[in-house]
């Protein structure tokens, strides 16, 4: 059934498990994440993107996501991954999204607040919470608080005590990090690694300013996995050598910390290309979508019942 986000998150935070926020584009995205977490008995968070609205029209993405609804037992909330402004917040909040996501963390500290604080103002009279983001995702950068030292403000990490204020002044009901992470397939170079004193730090801020165990979100968690980057360059892809994810034992220590809500994008798309470029390199002759669609579907299926099982530990809840 379609489950509000704020009891998939009350459950998670109790249940001390991470929700998989998978990122959905098309139906065959959506039926691999929903067949695996049906068999995995797994609570899901499906997010739309902007992008994903402009590329699939946000009403064939609702129909879909209804049918996925009304064909499984699991339960599912429907996420606004990255919202840029009120006005697309408040269509998915119309549309009956049961979270969205504004990300004005690219603003100052004050404009950020106010962004957010209208958005929740609409939100929570609308029956949906609302995930802010402060700091910036830009990658592993020297930052003091990577030497375990005091927490740099100026930077584009989250630092603790503004998390607090952050949470108190804008009334998110979630809040977004940034702790060396980023979004896609290049996420470190050499040594770098997620600064997870600091989500601990952060974490401890907010529960010291009397804000409870506050659910904290991972964005750009995908491990980009070395055998999925090695199918598509043998099927004729172009991959760099340096790609690099976050290694999925870090995931687990976030889980452990307390990040309630992992966000994985980039895997399922490496998931689907390497299946789709085998079976074009092994098929020439091929020409019905359902032949190469088919394997990217369940491609994507195993991994995301892996995510579920192995790293979030959300299977079975
Ligand atoms: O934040 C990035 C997510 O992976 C969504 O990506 O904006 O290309 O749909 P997108
Ligand atoms: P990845 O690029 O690591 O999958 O991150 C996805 C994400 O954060 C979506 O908001
Ligand atoms: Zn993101």
């Amino acid at each position: 059934p379609l489950t509000h986000t704020k009891d998939l998150f009350a459950k998670a935070l109790k249940g001390k498990y991470a929700l998989g926020a998978f990122n959905v584009n098309n139906m065959e995205l959506l039926q691999a994440i929903i067949e695996a977490c049906e068999e995995e008995k797994a609570p899901v968070m499906l997010q739309i993107s902007k992008g994903a609205r402009q590329y699939a029209n946000p009403v064939y993405l609702k129909k879909l996501i209804e049918a996925a609804v009304s064909l499984s037992n699991i339960p599912i909330a429907v996420h606004l991954d990255h919202g840029d402004s009120f006005e697309l917040c408040k269509e998915c909040i119309d549309e009956g999204f049961t979270s969205v996501m504004i990300d004005a963390s690219h603003d100052p500290f004050e404009k950020n607040v106010e962004t957010c604080r209208k958005v929740v103002e609409y939100a929570h009279k609308h029956n949906c919470v609302v995930e802010g983001e402060l700091g910036m995702l830009v990658g592993a950068q020297h930052d003091d608080g990577e030497e375990g030292g005091a927490y740099s403000k100026g930077g584009a990490y989250t630092h603790p005590e503004e998390a607090v204020q952050f949470v108190k002044q804008s009334g998110v009901d979630s809040l977004a990090v940034a702790i060396g992470n980023s979004h896609g397939a290049y996420k470190f170079k050499g040594e770098q690694h997620l600064d997870l004193e600091r989500l601990k730090a952060i974490k401890k801020a907010l529960m010291d300013a009397g804000l409870g165990d506050y659910p904290l979100v991972l964005h750009g968690a995908s491990s980009v996995p070395k055998d999925l980057v090695t199918e598509i360059n043998k099927y004729g892809g172009k991959m760099g050598e340096e790609t690099a994810g976050v290694p999925e034992a870090d995931i687990e220590i976030a889980r452990r910390v307390g990040c309630t809500k992992v966000n994985i994008d980039t895997d399922l798309r490496l998931a689907m290309t390497a299946a789709i470029r085998k079976a074009f390199f092994e098929n020439p002759k091929e020409f019905d979508p359902r032949k190469y669609m088919g394997p990217a579907r369940t491609k994507v299926k195993d991994l995301v019942r892996h995510k579920v099982r192995n790293v979030l530990c959300c299977a079975g809840h």
